[in-house]
C-alpha cells in the first residue's frame, strides 16, 4: 500500500475505535458515575498507590501489569515523588501595590507561581530502558489528538536502531489536563483509552494553558533527570511542526553527549513584548529588564542528555517565567551555556513570510531538521512528498 493509503486506512480505524469507545462509555456510565470516578484527584490517589507505568480504573481495566523495576544507577528517588497537590495561593501577595496593578490572568499565574510540581498521571518509565540514544518528547494538548497520531505516522516513528551502531529513537508525548472544565472527563479517557494503545504519554497534573507550559518543561526535566538519567540526547518539540529525523541523526553523528550542546533557531536580544493585545505581553512588573537572554524558539530544538540535566538543577534555582522557552533560556543562562543557532532549524517557517513558496517546497524540508508549522494533514502530505521519489535539482547544504 502507498503511504497515504495506509495513512487515511490507520485513521479511519483509530476514528472507529474511538467513536465505539465513546458509544460504550457514554452507555455504560451515568454522568454522575462518571465525573466522580475521574476527577483529578481520583486518578492522582489511584496513580499514587499504583506507581505502575499506566493510569489504572475501573473502567479500561488494565490487563497488563508494567514492570516498575528500575535498573540502578547512583541515584536517589526513583518514582516520581510528588502524590498530592499541595498548594495554596500566595496570599502575601494581595497586598502589594506592583501585584494589584497586574492585569487577572497575571494575577493568577503569580499567585500559583511557587506551586512547582504536580503529581503524575500517565507515565512510562519503560521508555528509556535499554539502550535509547534520542528521546524525542513533543509538547501535546489533550484535544489534539489527530496531531499525535500524524506525528507517530511520520517524524515521531520509533527505531530500534539510530544507524551507526547507536540505540533506538524513541518518542513521548507531554501533557497536562484539559485546561476546560466540560472537556475534562470525556477527553480524560480517551486519552488513556489512547495511551493504552501506544503507550506514548506523559501526562501530568495541572492545567494545560499558555502560561502553564513553563510547569511543562520543569516536569519534563524533572522526569528525565529520575527515569532517564543516561540518554545522551534530547529533541523537543511542537505538535504543529516538520522534523527531519534523518537530518537530525545526520546532526548528531558527529557530536558527543558530553557536549553542552543545545541548538535550534535562537533568538538573541530579544525584547519583551509591552503590547497588551499581544500573546506574548509581559508587565514591566514582571520582568523589567530590556532584552531576554539567548533562548531557542520552542518550535524544536536539540540538547545533549547530560545538560539537560544540569538544566533541571538550573531551573529549580530560578522562579517560573510565563514563557516556557525564555524560561528555558534564564537557566541555560544560570548555567552559562549559550544556546548554538543552526540554519536547518526553521521554527518560524522557511521563510518568514507566510505566503512563499518555500514553505510549500519539499526539497526545502527534506534539507531542513525542523520546519515550524504544519497541520497534521499538511504534515502527513509533505511526510509523502518528501519520502517519496523527489528530484531536487540541488541539495542544500545545511548541515
Ligand atoms: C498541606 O500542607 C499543609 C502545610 O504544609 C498541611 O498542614 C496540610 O495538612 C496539607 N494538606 C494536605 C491535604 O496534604
Ligand atoms: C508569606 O509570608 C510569610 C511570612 O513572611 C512566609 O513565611 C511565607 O512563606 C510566605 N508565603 C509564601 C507562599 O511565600
Ligand atoms: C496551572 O495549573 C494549576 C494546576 O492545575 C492551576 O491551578 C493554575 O491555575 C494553572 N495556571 C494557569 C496560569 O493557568
Ligand atoms: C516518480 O514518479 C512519477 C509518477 O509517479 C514517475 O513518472 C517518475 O518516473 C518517477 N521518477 C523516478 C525518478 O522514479
Amino acid at each position: 500500500m502507498s503511504l497515504w493509503k495506509k495513512t487515511v486506512y490507520r485513521s479511519v480505524c483509530l476514528s472507529l475505535a474511538l467513536l465505539v469507545a465513546i458509544t460504550v462509555f457514554q452507555r455504560s456510565l451515568t454522568p454522575g458515575q462518571f465525573l466522580q470516578g475521574h476527577s483529578p484527584s481520583t486518578l492522582g490517589s489511584q496513580k499514587a498507590q499504583k506507581q505502575s507505568g499506566h493510569l489504572v480504573n475501573s473502567f479500561w481495566k488494565n490487563t497488563k501489569e508494567v514492570d516498575i523495576s528500575t535498573p540502578t544507577t547512583s541515584r536517589g528517588t526513583q518514582f516520581w515523588d510528588v502524590t498530592t497537590t499541595n498548594c495554596s495561593a500566595n496570599v502575601n501577595l494581595t497586598q502589594q501595590a506592583w501585584f494589584q496593578g497586574l492585569e487577572p490572568h497575571f494575577r493568577q499565574f503569580v499567585l500559583y507561581r511557587h506551586c512547582r510540581y504536580f503529581p503524575m498521571l500517565l507515565s512510562h518509565p519503560e521508555k528509556c530502558r535499554g539502550n535509547v540514544y534520542l528521546l524525542m518528547v513533543v509538547k501535546s494538548v489533550i484535544t489534539q489528538h489527530d496531531r499525535r497520531e500524524a506525528i507517530r505516522q511520520t517524524w515521531g516513528r520509533e527505531q530500534e536502531a539510530a544507524g551507526r551502531g547507536q540505540g533506538a529513537v524513541r518518542t513521548l508525548f507531554l501533557l497536562g489536563t484539559a485546561s476546560k472544565q466540560e472537556e475534562r472527563a470525556h477527553y480524560q479517557q480517551l486519552l488513556a483509552y489512547e495511551d493504552r494503545l501506544y503507550g506514548d504519554i506523559l501526562q501530568w497534573d495541572f492545567l494545560d494553558s499558555f502560561f502553564n507550559l513553563t510547569l511543562k518543561e520543569i516536569h519534563f526535566l524533572k522526569w528525565l533527570d529520575i527515569f532517564c538519567p543516561n540518554v545522551p540526547f534530547i529533541f523537543k518539540g511542537d505538535d504543529d511542526v516538520f522534523v527531519n529525523p534523518a537530518n537530525l541523526l545526520e546532526f548528531l553523528a558527529d557530536r558527543q553527549p558530553q557536549e553542552d550542546l543545545f541548538v535550534g533557531d535562537i533568538l538573541q536580544k530579544a525584547r519583551p513584548i509591552r503590547r497588551k493585545d499581544n500573546k506574548y505581553y509581559i508587565p514591566s512588573a514582571l520582568y523589567s529588564k530590556t532584552t531576554y537572554p539567548p533562548y531557542a524558539g520552542g518550535g524544536g530544538f536539540l540538547m545533549a542528555g547530560g545538560l539537560a540535566r544540569r538544566l533541571y538543577h538550573a531551573c529549580n534555582t530560578l522562579e517560573l517565567y510565563p514563557i516556557d522557552d525564555v524560561f528555558l533560556g534564564m537557566c541555560l543562562e544560570v548555567l552559562g551555556v549559550p544556546p548554538v543557532a543552526h540554519e536547518g532549524f526553521k521554527t518560524f517557517g522557511i521563510s518568514r513570510n507566510r505566503n512563499s513558496r518555500m514553505n510549500k517546497e519539499p526539497c526545502f524540508f527534506r534539507s531542513m531538521l525542523v520546519v515550524h508549522k504544519l497541520l497534521p494533514t499538511e504534515l502527513l502530505a509533505m511526510w509523502g512528498l518528501v519520502h517519496g521519489n523527489l528530484t531536487c535539482s540541488r541539495r542544500l547544504q545545511v548541515l
